[in-house]
This record gives structure tokens, C-alpha cells and sequence, in this order.
């Protein structure tokens, strides 16, 4: 039977600063990464854009060049599916049945996109942006002459494609079921933007909107039928609606959790010697006022990465890292700094006409989050209003050319 002292499930970014973490504080016994994807580790946050926008080849968007994990002697077994964990003998089954014995085992299984449910969902033409290889095959169909682009969901994977789509010079509608876009992480400021953005740019967009049936002609999608009973003409069709969290075997073996997996402050599940990072791990985040969590973001997967890797060397601290996130739209660059979950006020900086402002999030008089558009110097300094908690005047913090640093 082969075994690592350390195995880690799942070669995203969670996995792969796992290893990477290890490394470099000194831990020197076998690494072994096994992963469904057929690709070495590389960065999630470019499928949906420079990446699909052809802009950034595979080399370029990789974690780390390849020869990096033979040099740290980091063993990578990819298209390997782990079905089982048996957590009281330290050993994982995979999908040839092949047994793999571990002293640790970090459980970095992230997530699959949500699919419809609807019929005629199972057709061609269908598309999720979760991994390399669906990225591209949605390429091949653009590349192939599709035009006529419906997007499901109107979180960042759906606004992120639009925006790329529309670059491609492709008609695209994008049906949204709830009052607003990206109402799961952002506040009614930035919806508002990005509606009107995504609509100036010429995408047709539809809230209150979800989708009844999708046509097609027996093989190939031709349309989506939506809730309002309307049929859209489509080539292809992007489905953003979330993800689920990829933690059945460790569900299976008896740990915790009801939405992903449930880990301590230092990041451990209920199994004994079995780890969680990244999107599938469900923690109490002191960011989100002490809530229990799934924080789907790089600097999640990362920072949990780190702290596993500490503990695992005996230097043990709990889980605490400030909530970052950006995103790129035509020519808007999003970035958030804390959690604006639970917001009670928006204050606005600068100009959404402009398109250079900052979303202010308040929660009983304390600054939680800031969302910042095209304000890059506004995102550096409200970080430390965030990790403050500061409690600062409204119409002070409203004043765009006061310098959030000097409010502190
Ligand atoms: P999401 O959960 O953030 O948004 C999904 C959206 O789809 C929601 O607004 C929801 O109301 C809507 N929706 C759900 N079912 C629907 C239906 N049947 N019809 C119409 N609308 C429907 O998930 P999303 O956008 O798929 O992203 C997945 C993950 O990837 C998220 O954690 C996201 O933050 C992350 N991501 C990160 C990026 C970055 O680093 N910049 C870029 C893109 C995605």
C-alpha cells in the first residue's frame, strides 16, 4: 500500500499552498497531492477572465511551473478520485480501490459547480467555469462561431463571463432570479453599478429571473425558456449559480458539517488528523461577526493553508485573517477588503458616474467591509478601518478626498 505522511486531497489553491507551506516551514517527509483535475495545481480567478478571454495561456496562470513540485519532492497523482476515507485506519480509498495510508491528511476538495435542474439541462451547449477544462471547452464553442450567449446567475463567475463574452463581440443576456446582482456578497450600491454597467456595455439584463426549461433540438441547446414564460434564442449558455462544497467521502466517514465540512479555529474537522481548507471548510469567522461560514475566496483557501501548515509543524495559531477579494469587469477593478454580511449602512466615497468609488459597509456604527471600485488607495487603507472595527463619523468617512488612513 503506498502512504505520504502528509496527503492532501485537492490541487486548487487550498491544496496547493498547503504543500507549498509545508515546505518552507522546513517539514521535510513525503508530500503526496492527489487531485481529480488533470492539470497541475493552477489560479482559479483568471478562468473567468484572461483566460477565457485568451489572454493568459495555461503556463501563465499555473501556481508554480511544473518542475517546481519534483523539486520540493511534493508527489502530484492527478485524475485520481478519492471515495473514501477511513479515518480510524489513517487510510483513503480512491477510485481504483488502491488504498493510500496517511499520518495527516488536509482535505483541500473545494467545490463543483451547481448545475440546473430543469429539463432539457442535460443538452450540449451548457457551460460552468469551475475548471481549466471546462473553460475550455466553452473556448472551443466560441471559437467554433457560437454567438448567442445566455448566462444563468448574476454573481461573479456570470457578470465576469458577460463581460468577457461581450468583448468577443457575442449577444448575451444574463438572467439573474434574484431583485439584484451579487446580492449573496454585496449591497445594493455595487448591484445597482454593475447593472447599469453590464447594460451600457450592451448585455441584456434580466433580474427576478430564473429559468424554466431549456430548448433544444434534441442534442444541441437552442434556448432557454425562463420563469416569466419568454424563450431566448441561444448558442450557448453559462451556468454561474454557485457552488457545492466537495467534501462527500469525509460526510460519509462521520465528520461534521451540513454546509461543507465543520473546522475549529485551527482548522480542524471532527475526524481525527484530518484537516480542511479553502471553500468546502465551514469555521466561525470573527469577520462575519463570529458566524459559521464557507468563505469562497484565494485568500481563504490560502491563509487556511498556513495555519494547517503551522499547526502540522507544532507551531499551532488560530485561524485569523482579514477577507480580500477583487474582481475585473471591462474596465473596472473591483476589490473588497472584510465582509459586508450583515450590513445596517452603505456610506459612499467618490463618484459610481465616475466609476472611481468606494461602498463603505457599517454594522451598528463599525466598518466591516469596503468595496472599492477602480480606488485601489481606498481598498490599502480601509483595511485597517476593517481590522479595527472602527467606529468613525459617517460624514467624515463620506468625504472622498480625506484619506481613510487619517481617520483612524
Ligand atoms: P454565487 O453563489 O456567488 O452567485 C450565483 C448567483 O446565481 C446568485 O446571484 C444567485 O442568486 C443566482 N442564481 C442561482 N440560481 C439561479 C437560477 N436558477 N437562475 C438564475 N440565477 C440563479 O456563485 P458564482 O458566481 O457561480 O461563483 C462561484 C464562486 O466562485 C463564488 O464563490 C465566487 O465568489 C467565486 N468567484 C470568484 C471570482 C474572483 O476571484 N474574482 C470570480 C468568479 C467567481
Amino acid at each position: 500500500m503506498d502512504s505520504a505522511d502528509i496527503v492532501i486531497v485537492g490541487s486548487g489553491h487550498g491544496g496547493a499552498q498547503a504543500a507549498i507551506a509545508l515546505r518552507q516551514a522546513g517539514h521535510d517527509a513525503p508530500i503526496l497531492m492527489l487531485s481529480r483535475d488533470r492539470t497541475p495545481p493552477y489560479e482559479r480567478p483568471p478562468l473567468s477572465k484572461e483566460y477565457l478571454a485568451g489572454e493568459k495561456p495555461l503556463e501563465r496562470i499555473l501556481i508554480r511551473p511544473e518542475a517546481f513540485w519534483a523539486e520540493r519532492a511534493i508527489a502530484i497523482r492527478l485524475g485520481t478520485n478519492v471515495t473514501e476515507v477511513d479515518w480510524l485506519a489513517h487510510e483513503l480509498v480512491t477510485g481504483d480501490g488502491a488504498r493510500i495510508g496517511y499520518r495527516k491528511l488536509i482535505w483541500a476538495g473545494g467545490g463543483d459547480a451547481r448545475r440546473l435542474s430543469c429539463p432539457g439541462s442535460d443538452c450540449e451547449g451548457l457551460h460552468t467555469v469551475r475548471h481549466r477544462r471546462d473553460v475550455d471547452a466553452l473556448r472551443a464553442e466560441l471559437d467554433a462561431g457560437a454567438r448567442r450567449a445566455v448566462v444563468v446567475g448574476g454573481g461573479y463567475i456570470g457578470l465576469e463571463a458577460a463581460a468577457v463574452l461581450r468583448k468577443f463581440g457575442c449577444e448575451v443576456t444574463l438572467l439573474e432570479m434574484q431583485p439584484r446582482l451579487l446580492s449573496r456578497v454585496a449591497g445594493e450600491t455595487l448591484s445597482a453599478f454593475f447593472l447599469e454597467e453590464h447594460r451600457r456595455q450592451g448585455v441584456d439584463m434580466r433580474l427576478d429571473t430564473g429559468v424554466e426549461r431549456i430548448e433544444h433540438d434534441g442534442r444541441r441547446v437552442t434556448g432557454v425558456t425562463t420563469s416569466n414564460g419568454e424563450t431566448i434564442l441561444a448558442d450557448i449558455v453559462i451556468v454561474g449559480i454557485g457552488i457545492v462544497a466537495g467534501v462527500g467521502p469525509l460526510i460519509a466517514a462521520g465528520a461534521a458539517g451540513t454546509n461543507g465540512v465543520d473546522v475549529d479555529e485551527f482548522c480542524r474537522t471532527s475526524l481525527d488528523d484530518v484537516y480542511a481548507v479553502g471553500d468546502c471548510a465551514a469555521h466561525a469567522n470573527a469577520f462575519a461577526g463570529g458566524a459559521v461560514i464557507r468563505l469562497e475566496s484565494v485568500q481563504n483557501a490560502h491563509d487556511m493553508a498556513a495555519c494547517v501548515a503551522r499547526g502540522i509543524m507544532g507551531d499551532p495559531q488560530p485561524y485569523h485573517a482579514t477577507p480580500w477579494f477583487w474582481s475585473n469587469q471591462y474596465e473596472l477593478r473591483l476589490q473588497t477588503v472584510g465582509l459586508s454580511l450583515d450590513h445596517d449602512a452603505e456610506i459612499i466615497r467618490g463618484s459610481p458616474e465616475e466609476r472611481s468609488f468606494s461602498v463603505v459597509y457599517l454594522r451598528e456604527g463599525k466598518v466591516i467591509a469596503l468595496d472599492c471600485v477602480n480606488r485601489t488607495r481606498d481598498y490599502a487603507q480601509g483595511r485597517k478601518l476593517v481590522e479595527a472595527q472602527a467606529v468613525i463619523d459617517p460624514d467624515l468617512l463620506a468625504e472622498s478626498e480625506t484619506n481613510l488612513k487619517d481617520m483612524l
